[in-house]
């Protein structure tokens, strides 16, 4: 007679048909505790809605339903406490939850997975963390969102230059390239907010994909947990993983926005740009060279965008080939995910540090935005308004001054007036007032330009969409 090994080998929850217990790299690919052990106090609390409905319901007693809740209220003291014994042979955070309930109230424990599946339980834990995850995020956005504001109001004024293609363009003023930044940040809190709102569908009660036969209340549980309704569709509330896809989309974006402002900060920061000063608080040193002062954290930031990239990648890779309805693939949903969530709790607080630490060194700035004919344009401008002729004859005009101005080794604003009207006699000596970043600046003052009136108005203005976006 074969030898039957002994039951208790297998798993002690799902073990009973099976006689001999996964082999050890069996154990080793199924377990995710070491991942999802993240999501406890989700599973307690999904455990507590769906126990309440069981009671309510009356498909369990309430002596039993009594004690359950107990072990878990129990449970999540352990939980918080650090107290908690997470085993790997348990697979998963939902059965060392269920196992440690067995082990703290006995028989009543198995009575808690009726009408309840861990497809739907991993589901609902899961969406649980996500959201709670998006309004960590939007609070960390609001608040960097801050930092660029205080910048801004302070430097509405302050003259830097503007590029495009990386070259000297226009002179702009740092608040209202700060304010870019906010724009983008007011966008991603937009995109935070869609994204919890649209996760607002409860999976608990699909069961494993099709339902249950219990009486069981999916509205109730669905408000217990804070949902505004129970997914429609039981098929699709065990599958669905849209709401990480839509976590790790928002995430990606933001860390696009951050790595983009560190690269700003990363070349402002070099000798050669000397624009802004980050604080010793987040600056390293060079072990050989005494005179470096590195910018590591924005260079950090700018990297981990990468990470959050991959993740989102990784897991629309995941879910695209999975037919409906659970499949053990989608245990790979949630690395990704967390990864994402610790790297930009991480960049944003570094980020809001190094926005509200930094010094703009505003004669620098003057000096650099000067350089390069920045005003051409403003030449270009004053000869359409004074000379009334058509933009292209005066772009013409500038463009020659340049060349002039180029040739001697001088700036515009340095020709003589007999300099310019040798490139054409129309002009006179009006135009040098329009030939300083202070009025280049001043004069684009068209809505959403970089006027120092504009800037004053659009801090007021983000601060009020940002308050409403928050709140
Ligand atoms: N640990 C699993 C996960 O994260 C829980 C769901 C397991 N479901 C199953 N049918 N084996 O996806």
């Amino acid at each position: 007679m074969p030898t039957r090994k002994k039951p208790s080998a297998a798993n002690p929850l799902w073990g009973a048909r099976f006689a001999a217990a996964p082999d050890a790299v069996m154990a080793r690919i199924n377990a995710s505790i070491e991942v999802d052990r993240r999501m406890a106090l989700e599973d307690i609390a999904g455990s507590r809605a769906h126990c309440t409905m069981l009671m309510r319901r009356r498909i369990v007693s309430r002596a039993d339903g009594r004690r359950i809740l107990a072990g878990l209220d129990r449970i999540e003291r352990e939980l918080r406490a650090g107290r908690f014994c997470f085993s790997a042979a348990l697979e998963d955070i939902h059965m060392n939850v269920e196992a440690r309930l067995a082990a703290l109230i006995g028989k009543p424990a198995g009575r808690l997975h009726t009408a309840r599946s861990r497809n739907d339980q991993v589901a609902t834990d899961f969406k649980l963390w996500v959201r709670g995850a998006l309004d960590r995020l939007m609070a960390d956005l609001a608040a960097l969102a801050r930092a660029l504001l205080d910048q801004a109001g302070r430097h509405a004024a302050t003259v830097m230059p503007g590029f495009t293609h990386l070259q000297l363009a226009q002179p702009v003023t740092f608040g209202h390239h700060l304010l870019a930044y906010v724009e983008m940040l007011l966008r991603d809190l937009d995109r935070a907010r869609a994204a919890r709102a649209r996760s607002d569908e409860s999976p608990l009660g699909a069961g494993a994909l099709a339902g249950t036969s219990f009486p069981i209340d999916r509205r109730a549980t669905a408000r217990a947990l804070g949902f505004a309704r129970p997914a429609a569709n039981s098929l699709d509330a065990v599958s669905d993983r849209d709401f990480a896809l839509d976590y790790l989309a928002t995430a990606a974006i933001v860390m696009v926005h951050l790595s983009r402002l560190a690269e700003e900060l990363v070349l402002w920061v070099t000798p050669q740009f000397g624009l802004v000063r980050l604080s010793d608080a987040y600056t390293t040193g060079s072990s050989m060279m005494p005179q470096k002062r590195n910018p590591d954290a924005a260079e950090l930031v700018r990297g981990k965008a990468g990470r959050v990239f991959g993740g989102l990648l990784g897991l629309l890779t995941v879910l695209k080939g999975l037919p409906l309805t659970y499949s053990k693939d989608m245990q790979e949903d949630k690395p990704p995910v967390f990864d994402a969530a610790d790297t930009l709790d991480l960049a944003l607080a570094a980020m809001t540090g190094m926005v509200r630490d930094l010094k703009a060194d505003a004669r620098r700035m003057r000096a650099a935005a000067g350089q390069g004919f920045a005003t051409a344009t403003d030449l270009a401008d004053w000869a359409v308004q004074a000379l009334n002729i058509p933009f292209r004859e005066a772009h013409h005009i500038a463009g020659r001054a340049v060349a002039a101005a180029e040739r001697k080794g001088v700036d515009l604003a340095q020709l003589s007036l007999a300099e310019l009207r040798a490139i054409d006699r129309r002009i006179d000596a009006r135009v040098f007032a329009r030939l300083t970043v202070e009025r280049a600046v001043a004069s684009r003052d068209s809505e959403g330009g970089t006027a120092p009136v504009r800037v004053r108005t659009a801090v007021r203005e983000a601060r009020r969409r940002l308050k409403a976006l928050a709140s």
